[in-house]
C-alpha cells in the first residue's frame, strides 16, 4: 500500500512553500478507486449511489457523477439541509439515509419536492411515517419513501447483537407492514428497502491495533455475508407477493464492495469512503478493499524539535468519530517512519512525533504528511482541499465547511 501511494518527495513538490496545514485529494489515486469501485459491479445490474458524508466536497461529489457514467445511482445524504445544500448547487436523485423528524426539516423537504427535487426519505417506525404524511398534507406534495432495515447479525436468541443500532425491522413480516402502511396512504410513496450490513462494510478484520479480535471478525463478516443475503432476499420476496416489489433495494458502503454487488436483489450499492481510502480501511483482508488506494491527506509543519529524534508539528488534533482507539487517530504517513506519541497522540495544537525510525531528516519547517482515519471527518477541520494530478495542483476546492456550511 505504501509504496502505492505519493512519495514524500513528491507531496513536498506539490506543497512547496505553501501554508501548513492543508489538505489534499490526489486525484490520480481517487479516479483509479473509482474504476476499481465500479468494476466490483461489472456483471451485476447494481448501480452506485455515492455516499456524500464520505466527502463533503461539492466538486468531488461531482467529479464522481460524472464519473460513474451510466452507473450513477443518486447521493445518499447524511441531512436534510446538506440534501438542499447539494440541489442549490445542481445535484439530484437524492436518498437521506437517516430519519427525519424535526418540523424544519419536513419543511424544507415539501420545499424541496415542490421544486422538482427528486428525493426520497428514510423511515423505521410508524410514527415516523405517520408524521411524514402529515408533512405531505401540509406541504401538498407526495414524499417518496424508503425503509431502512437493519441488517445486524444476532446471536444467542437477540443478546448478543453485532452490527449497528438504527431500525428495530428485521423480519419480512416487519418490513412488509410498514410498507403497507406507506402505501395506503395517497400523499407517500413506497420506494424500497435499505439495509447497511455494518458488520461486514466496517468491521477491519486485519486491525494491527488489536491482532486478537480478527480470527473473530473475519468469522463474523463471513457468517453475516451469507444471512444477510438470506435476509434481504426473503424480505423483497415478500414485498412482492404482498403486492410491494421494493423500486430500490440498497445495501453495504465501501467495505462490503466484495458482497453487496453479488445479490441478485441489490439494486443500488452505497459508497463514498471508498475514493479516498481513509486509514482505518487499510485494516481489511477484502480484496477490493486491499485494491484501494490513499487519496486524502493532510500535511502538518514541523515547528519544533523537543529533543534529538523527535519533531513536533502544529496541530494536528483530527481524531475520528466512533469507539476510541489507535485506529481513530490520523496515521503519520509521508516521510515513512514516523511514530505518535501514546501519551500525547495528536494534539489539539501540537502532534509530537518519535523520527528515530525515519530515514530522512526533519527540520523546522517542513511538512509532515497524515492520513485521516476516516473519509468524510477531514472535510469538517480544512475550508478547501488542493487537488493533486500529474505532477501538478489543478484546483483548490472549499469543502462544506469552507462554504459556510456545517450539517452535524
Ligand atoms: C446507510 C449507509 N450506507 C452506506 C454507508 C457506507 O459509507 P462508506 O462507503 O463511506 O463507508 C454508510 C456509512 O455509515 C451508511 O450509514
Amino acid at each position: 500500500l505504501a509504496a502505492m501511494s505519493l512519495s514524500y518527495e513528491q507531496f513536498r513538490r506539490y506543497l512547496g512553500d505553501r501554508r501548513l496545514p492543508l489538505a489534499m485529494v490526489d486525484l490520480d489515486a481517487f479516479d483509479r478507486n473509482l474504476a476499481r469501485v465500479l468494476r466490483t459491479l461489472e456483471g451485476h445490474p447494481a448501480r452506485l449511489r455515492i455516499a456524500t458524508k464520505s466527502l463533503r466536497v461539492v466538486e468531488l461529489l461531482r467529479r464522481l457523477e460524472r464519473g460513474a457514467g451510466a452507473r450513477f445511482g443518486g447521493f445518499m445524504c447524511y441531512a436534510l439541509e446538506e440534501a438542499a445544500h447539494l440541489f442549490d448547487h445542481g445535484f439530484d436523485d437524492l436518498l437521506v439515509a437517516y430519519p427525519i423528524y424535526q418540523a424544519s426539516d419536513l419543511a424544507l423537504a415539501s420545499d424541496l419536492v415542490r421544486r422538482g427535487c427528486k428525493m426520497t426519505l428514510m423511515v423505521d417506525a410508524a410514527p415516523t411515517v405517520a408524521r411524514l404524511d402529515e408533512a405531505a398534507s401540509a406541504g401538498d406534495v407526495v414524499l417518496s419513501l424508503v425503509i431502512c432495515v437493519d441488517m445486524a447479525l444476532e446471536l444467542a436468541a437477540g443478546r448478543v447483537h453485532l452490527g449497528v443500532r438504527r431500525s428495530p425491522l428485521r423480519t419480512p413480516a416487519e418490513v412488509v407492514r410498514l410498507a403497507r402502511d406507506i402505501a395506503s396512504r395517497p400523499l407517500l410513496r413506497f420506494a424500497g428497502i435499505m439495509g447497511y450490513e455494518a458488520q461486514v462494510a466496517g468491521l477491519g478484520d486485519a486491525n494491527p491495533f488489536a491482532p486478537a479480535l480478527n480470527g473473530l471478525k473475519a468469522l463474523i463478516r463471513r457468517a453475516s455475508v451469507s444471512e444477510v443475503r438470506t435476509r434481504r432476499r426473503a424480505i423483497v420476496t415478500a414485498l412482492g407477493e404482498a403486492g410491494l416489489p421494493p423500486g430500490i433495494v440498497n445495501g453495504g458502503g465501501s467495505g462490503s464492495l466484495d458482497s453487496t454487488p453479488e445479490e441478485a436483489v441489490i439494486t443500488e450499492v452505497a459508497a463514498g469512503s471508498a475514493f479516498l481510502k481513509p486509514h482505518s480501511f487499510d485494516y481489511y483482508k477484502s480484496r477490493t478493499m486491499r485494491d484501494l488506494e490513499p487519496a486524502a491527506f493532510f500535511a502538518l509543519e514541523v515547528t519544533r524539535q523537543p529533543s534529538a529524534g523527535m519533531v513536533t508539528c502544529l496541530g494536528g488534533g483530527y481524531v475520528a468519530s466512533g469507539p476510541p482507539g489507535a485506529d481513530k487517530i490520523p496515521l503519520p504517513w509521508r516521510p515513512e517512519g514516523l511514530s505518535l506519541l501514546s501519551n500525547e497522540m495528536c494534539g489539539e495544537v501540537q502532534t509530537p512525533l518519535d523520527a528515530r525510525g525515519c530515514s530522512t531528516p526533519l527540520g523546522v519547517g517542513d511538512p509532515v504528511v497524515f492520513r485521516h482515519a476516516k473519509a468524510g471527518e477531514l472535510a469538517e477541520r480544512f475550508n478547501r482541499y488542493l487537488l493533486l494530478q500529474g505532477g501538478e495542483i489543478v484546483d483548490t476546492v472549499p469543502t462544506y465547511r469552507g462554504q459556510g456550511r456545517c450539517f452535524f
